[in-house]
């Protein structure tokens, strides 16, 4: 298979992480004998610097013509402590996913034996954990009317949400649904809010028309958001809004043990971009300590969903849960003797190889 990979490394720990799962991809090439291309783009706080816009146009061009997109992170401290920072890296972040149309943001939360014990919460809370959350990613108030006063003491941002958008991402998240568990638990405010109110209207008659085969309940968030570490194991698909789901997500990642082992994937009508969940983690940039394992997921999610690759995904997720047996793992995960986000990487690139030639 030949295809075309659009690699925007971004900000912090990107570039470093993504180097990682390339040279995974590099593997899969090699044992698999597909060809990708790469090209590489901006954005974020480097692509501020280079061309004073976090999503330039020639980026656009690039994640366009592309079959799928390799995304690091965005994000720098310099902008985190300026309220009045112009530009900011996240407007990248934000433009990309709306003119790609990348309306479902899709996040899986899989707990992983070996690590059960890294988790915050009991082992026998997180034992057995599987589910993933579908984000609707293009609208809410994070796209809504927003303003300041002209005397600057208030301000206001709006949730606005329509019937097609609510229908569009509720079809995957039931699709999805048939094909694990078969329940969906759409998480809204709908007691308060009015956009919550048409969420629950909408996905309801959705359902009774499209899929009455899938088991559907209702949670308001702030519910959901002690489920998540009460009992996370009673989810399978979580629908939710685009907020909602941002603060959900970042809420379900830590239950695994750590976040650095996360990838996502957001998706719309056309090319799809994954990325790993963890942001851009300043701190640890050009240390060598990041754990390279989320993004060298996404890169799995990638193969499977965009290229129908299932063979390789799983060598990859393979290979990646083998590293962790092996004890070949960054200091997010053990803190004495941990290995580099590098040796993190050439291990699990070398283990695909091995499996492949073996399988072969
Ligand atoms: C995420 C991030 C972004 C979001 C930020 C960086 C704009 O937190 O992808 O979850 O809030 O959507
Ligand atoms: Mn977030």
């Amino acid at each position: 298979m030949e295809k075309k990979i659009a690699v925007l490394k971004g900000d912090g720990i990107g570039p470093e992480v993504t180097d990682q799962a390339l040279l995974v991809l590099n593997a899969i090439e090699k044992s698999f004998g597909h060809k990708f291309h790469y090209t590489e783009a901006l954005v974020g706080a480097v692509a501020i610097d280079a061309t004073g816009n976090p999503f330039p146009d020639e980026t656009l061009k690039v994640c366009q013509s592309a079959d799928a997109i390799l995304f690091g992170a965005i994000g720098h401290p310099k902008y985190d402590n300026d309220p009045k920072a112009k530009v900011r890296p996240e407007q990248g972040l934000l433009a990309m996913r709306k003119a790609l149309g990348l309306f479902a943001n899709i996040r899986p939360v899989a707990t992983y034996k070996i690590l059960e014990n890294a988790s915050p919460l009991r082992a026998d809370l997180v034992s057995g954990v599987d589910f993933v959350v579908f984000r609707e990613l293009t609208g809410g108030i994070y796209f809504g009317t927003r303003g300041r006063s002209e005397d600057g003491n208030m301000a206001f941002d709006t949730c606005t949400y329509t019937r097609a958008e609510i229908e569009r991402i509720s079809k995957n998240a039931f699709e999805a649904a048939r094909i694990r568990r078969n329940r969906v638990t759409l998480v809204d405010k709908a007691n308060v809010l009015a956009s919550s109110r048409l969420w629950r209207e909408v996905v309801k008659e959705f359902h009774a028309a499209h899929y009455p085969d899938v088991e559907l309940d209702f949670m308001f968030v702030d519910n959901a958001a002690m489920k998540i570490i009460t009992q996370p194991a009673y989810f399978d698909v979580v629908l939710t809004e685009n907020m909602f789901g941002d603060i959900i997500t970042d809420e379900a990642s830590v239950i695994t043990g750590s976040m650095g082992m996360l990838p996502s994937a957001s998706v719309g009508s056309a090319v799809a971009l994954y990325e790993p969940i963890h942001g851009s983690y300043p701190e640890g940039a050009g240390k060598n300590i990041a754990n390279p394992c989320a993004a060298i997921l996404s890169a799995a999610m990638l193969l499977e969903t965009s290229f129908g690759l299932l063979e390789e995904a799983k060598a990859i997720r393979n290979a990646v849960v083998k590293s962790l047996e092996d004890g070949i793992v960054t200091v997010d995960i053990r803190r004495e003797n941990p290995s580099s986000t590098t040796e993190v990487g050439a291990y699990i690139a070398k283990l695909v190889e091995k499996n492949a030639k073996v399988t072969a």
